[in-house]
């Protein structure tokens, strides 16, 4: 087939191509920049190149800034859409540039989609548009519901703006929870959600073991708290079996039936680092924080949400899904839990300050 990606340069884009050019689909890579494709296409790309073709681009563009020579030189080419081009941040000084990209960008995406007989879009959404609720579903939320950030609120806009298509296109919307490593190989390539938590701990026990004063390093989690992780390869999987067996309309929650808990998580990380004095207290503990644990606490805060509540993501369509493509559904043991947290934290290029 012949399959056009957008944010192909990112942390999930890259890992997405490489799946489908080994089974020898022909992808045309939409990135805002061909130079940073370099490595890319100099690495794990390389045995491709001749089933690769680049488009410098921009999804916040008409037309996601391709110009109407190459456009029409697209039209019924294109046997599949992936959008996975977003900005993922949750601050809330980037909200308009947030809502731009990822609501306006999606728009954009769907035109062209159209514009170019496109049949099938795969949205790439995320599990969080469920927003401050415990309880998730595999079906469109409310746009009205409390988010929280924006973030969060631009994706769901997003997937009521594909789910609106599905009169005029085939889509398919697809949840991940918060991705992480290979589970085979523990690597990553960001520095997204669970990677912020371990450059902070890891910070942390540097300034700790500056201080030499033996004294422990407290970190606030409620251990009975589950994050819900998944394995990049999991993921890509679950993309990759979307692409014959998504029926239109549908919506996968691409999330991990058992999640790990943050005590779990907390005994990873203790032991992966070494880090004897590291213990974790149940939060809204009267006792008074080293300055070393407030800054930890703070540059945490746009997690605190994440850190207070399980949310319950059934996952039966994506079940079906995978059970269609033969495929497994996710087990994920301790064992490659730890392979991928110390895939970072043993990382030395990992932190710099
Ligand atoms: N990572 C997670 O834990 C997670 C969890 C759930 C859902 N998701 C979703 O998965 C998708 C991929 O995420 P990721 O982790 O791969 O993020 P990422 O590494 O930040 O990749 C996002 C890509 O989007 C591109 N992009 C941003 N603005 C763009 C624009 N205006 N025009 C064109 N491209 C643009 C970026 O291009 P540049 O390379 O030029 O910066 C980047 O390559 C996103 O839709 C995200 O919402 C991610």
């Amino acid at each position: 087939m012949r399959i056009l990606i957008t944010g192909a340069n990112g942390f999930l884009g890259k890992k997405l191509s490489v799946k489908l050019l080994e089974q020898g689909h022909e992808l045309y890579l939409l990135v805002r920049s061909r130079k940073r494709l370099d490595a890319f296409m100099q690495g794990e790309a390389r045995p491709f190149s001749n089933q690769i073709h680049i488009l410098e681009g921009d999804v916040t563009e008409e037309h996601l800034g391709l110009n109407r020579e190459l456009v029409d030189s697209l039209k019924g080419k294109i046997d599949a859409l992936y959008h996975s081009a977003a900005l993922l941040s949750f601050d809330e000084r980037d909200r308009d540039k947030t809502f731009e990209v990822n609501v306006g960008g999606t728009e954009n995406v769907l035109k062209l989609a159209l514009e170019l007989n496109c049949p099938k879009v795969l949205y790439i959404s995320t599990a969080y548009t469920v927003g401050t609720e415990i309880a998730g579903a595999e079906a469109l939320y409310s746009a009205e519901r409390q988010f929280v950030n924006p973030y969060e609120a631009s994706k769901c806009e997003a997937e009521h703006l594909v789910y609106s298509f599905r009169d005029k296109l085939d889509i398919v919307i697809l949840r991940p929870g918060i991705i992480i490593g290979d589970s085979r190989s523990g690597e990553a390539d960001t520095n997204f959600g669970l990677y912020g938590f371990l450059k902070g701990i890891k910070i942390l026990k540097k300034r700790s073991m500056r201080k030499q004063d033996g004294r422990t390093c407290r970190i606030y989690l409620d251990p009975e708290v589950a994050q819900n992780f998944v394995p990049v390869n999991y993921v890509i999987d679950t993309l990759n079996a979307a692409l014959i067996h998504g029926v239109n309309g549908g919506i996968y929650n691409i999330t991990n039936p058992n999640p790990p808990l943050q005590s779990d998580i907390y005994e990873i990380v203790k032991e992966v680092l070494d880090f004897s004095q590291l213990e974790m207290c149940v939060p809204g503990s009267s006792a008074e924080m080293t300055n070393e644990e407030k800054a930890f606490h703070e540059s945490m805060s746009i997690f605190h949400s994440y850190f207070q509540r399980t949310i319950d993501f059934p996952s039966d369509n994506t079940e079906k899904l995978l059970a269609a493509a033969g495929v497994p559904m996710l087990q994920m043991d301790r064992e490659a839990l730890t392979r991928i947290i110390a895939g970072y934290l043993l990382n030395k290029t990992s932190v710099s300050s």
